[in-house]
């Protein structure tokens, strides 16, 4: 048993840190300014291979598998979780189309996306109605001799304004999972509408917007896999999803955790803080906390390399890293006191930042639905 990152690892670990540290981190706050992620900046993390790090290197990819791509996330949400996120959903749209594309499919749409020609792909799967619940989705597409006639409206899409790649889940039968498919649309194409990006408590440089469908009519090959498997794709892509989700909000936590050190060790007002011993202790308990999430982060993601089962190890490291990221956020922004709450700060912004990981991609409460019927099933690791 060896618990250690290989060398190759720490070498593609340290490369991404570079980038992050050299290219994103002292750009973050113009983002955020402008409220946007230029497509520069998605172009130069599609020249490292981060826009498809499991995705075969003949669809564009960099194919270094799970490991590889947790390690990635975790240190460009350290420098900046809105573009962790775009990079995430483009990984998980990416490896969608792969997996259960034809051909067609996957030559048309998965290199745009690992290449940076979008702002990022987007997965269209929730509803003002259907968010913890897809299965409840109301979005239909009904078959018009050839084509595919879509009605209905999806909500926090993340880039669904700037992505030419949109995966998109949608009623094709009757109620509940088994009535539902997936589709792949060119988001260049007119006939759907996307919405004002929603003003968000953080990740500002990342849109999130409602996409209306209104007659609007794909091709009979715009199907993605096979008719009525559309929940169970959306179940699997999210399994992957959220090992990534885990790692963005430990990048975010040991980013806030870093700023504090800074503060605690060097000559600032702080630093007389670091010999008390009610913050030593809050600090142990931090670390310790955020270590044990990422040994779940890092086991969930060698199971999916390993082509094993994944669920309940994904839940269970999305559930202990954003719960234990928060509390560490929170922590720091205590200990940096009036300092920490200031906007600019990099305590504040993981505050921000970190709450919607407890969020998107499944709240807490799934992530405990998925692991305790595992339980229940009597299922082992
Ligand atoms: N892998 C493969 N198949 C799965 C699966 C998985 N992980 N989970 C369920 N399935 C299958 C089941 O086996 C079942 O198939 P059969 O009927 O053939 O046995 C079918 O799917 C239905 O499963 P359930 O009965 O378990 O479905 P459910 O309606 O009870 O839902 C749930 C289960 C886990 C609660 C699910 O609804 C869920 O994950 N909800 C949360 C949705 C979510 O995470 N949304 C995030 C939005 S996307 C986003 O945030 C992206 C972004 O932009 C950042």
């Amino acid at each position: 048993m060896e618990l250690e990152l290989d060398a190759a690892l720490r070498e593609w670990r340290d490369t991404v840190r570079r980038f992050a540290d050299q290219r994103l981190r002292p750009t973050r706050r113009e983002r955020e300014a402008a409220h946007a992620t230029p497509l520069a900046v998605i172009r130069e993390l599609a020249a490292l291979g981060l826009l498809g790090v499991n995705v075969p290197t003949a669809l564009g990819g960099s194919a270094r598998g799970p490991l590889a791509y947790v390690l990635a996330v975790r240190e460009v949400a350290e420098a900046d979780a809105a573009v962790a996120v775009t990079m995430a959903v483009s990984n998980m749209v990416a490896e969608v189309i792969t997996r259960f594309g034809s051909e067609a499919q996957k030559t048309a749409f998965v290199p745009r996306i690992t290449g940076g020609e979008m702002i990022g792909g987007a997965f269209a799967l929730s509803e003002a109605g259907a968010g913890s619940d897809p299965g409840g989705m109301t979005t239909r597409a009904e078959r018009r001799g050839e084509r595919w006639l879509v009605n209905g409206e999806k909500l926090w899409i993340t880039t669904g304004d700037g992505s030419d790649a949109i995966v998109l889940w949608a009623r094709t039968g009757g109620p509940g999972p088994k009535g539902i498919s997936c589709f792949l649309l060119d988001g260049r194409r007119p006939g759907f509408a996307a919405g004002k990006p929603e003003e968000k408590m953080g990740l500002w440089a990342s849109h999130t917007v409602s996409l209306t469908f209104s007659d609007v009519e794909l091709a009979g090959d715009a199907l993605l896999g096979e008719l009525g498997g559309g929940f169970k794709i959306a179940m699997m892509a999210l399994d992957g999803g959220r090992i990534g989700v885990a790692a963005q909000a430990l990048g975010i936590a040991y980013g806030a955790l870093a700023r504090v050190r800074e503060l605690l060790t060097r000559p600032t007002a702080h630093q007389a803080l670091a010999h008390e011993q009610g913050v030593q202790f809050q600090l142990a308990d931090v670390a310790t906390e955020l270590e044990a999430a990422w040994l779940l982060v890092l086991r969930a993601a060698w199971l999916k390399g390993q082509n094993r089962p994944f669920s309940r190890e994904a839940a269970m490291a999305k559930v202990m890293a954003t719960e234990s990221a928060n509390r560490a956020v929170r922590v720091c922004v205590e200990i940096a006191g009036g300092l920490g709450y200031l906007e600019d700060e990099v305590t504040a912004r993981a505050l921000r930042d970190c709450r919607v990981t407890q969020i998107y991609e499944g709240t807490s409460e799934i992530q405990r639905l998925v692991i305790s019927r595992d339980v229940l099933r009597g299922a082992h690791a």
